[in-house]
């Protein structure tokens, strides 16, 4: 079923922001490339909201000693022991066939961001 979650300029590029829809609480994001992307808003480790975390990006090592920052607005960090998700598959970075947040469709039409639960 499509939910209405937001106007579109509500949601600004980088920005992030929690909704209950469907007695399910869901966090809406908009990346860096203006893609909006929902997912739920519990963290499968201890629960809190992933919506008090941050979005960031993830440091990949490429080779002894050198770091390159990767994925910059699109990894979601849980607030209370920085576990990482995929904003755009709900996949954990660590271990992404195990640990994932559910994710929703997106619809963002006519100025209206849509959330299909
Ligand atoms: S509660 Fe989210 S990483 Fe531990």
């Amino acid at each position: 079923m499509k939910y209405t979650v937001c106007k579109a300029e509500e949601l600004k590029t980088g920005q992030m922001k929690a909704f209950t829809v469907d007695r399910k609480s869901i966090v809406v994001i908009r990346s860096q490339n203006g893609e909006v992307y929902a997912l739920r808003n519990v963290c499968p480790h201890k629960g809190p909201a992933l919506s008090d975390g941050s979005l960031d990006g993830t440091c990949l090592a490429s080779e002894p000693g050198e770091y390159n920052l990767e994925k910059v607005g699109e990894v979601l960090k849980c607030p209370w022991h920085n576990w990482e998700f995929d904003i755009k598959t709900g996949c954990s970075l660590f271990d992404p066939e195990n640990v994932r947040v559910k994710t929703f469709d997106v619809l963002e039409e006519e100025g209206t961001v849509f959330v299909q639960v």
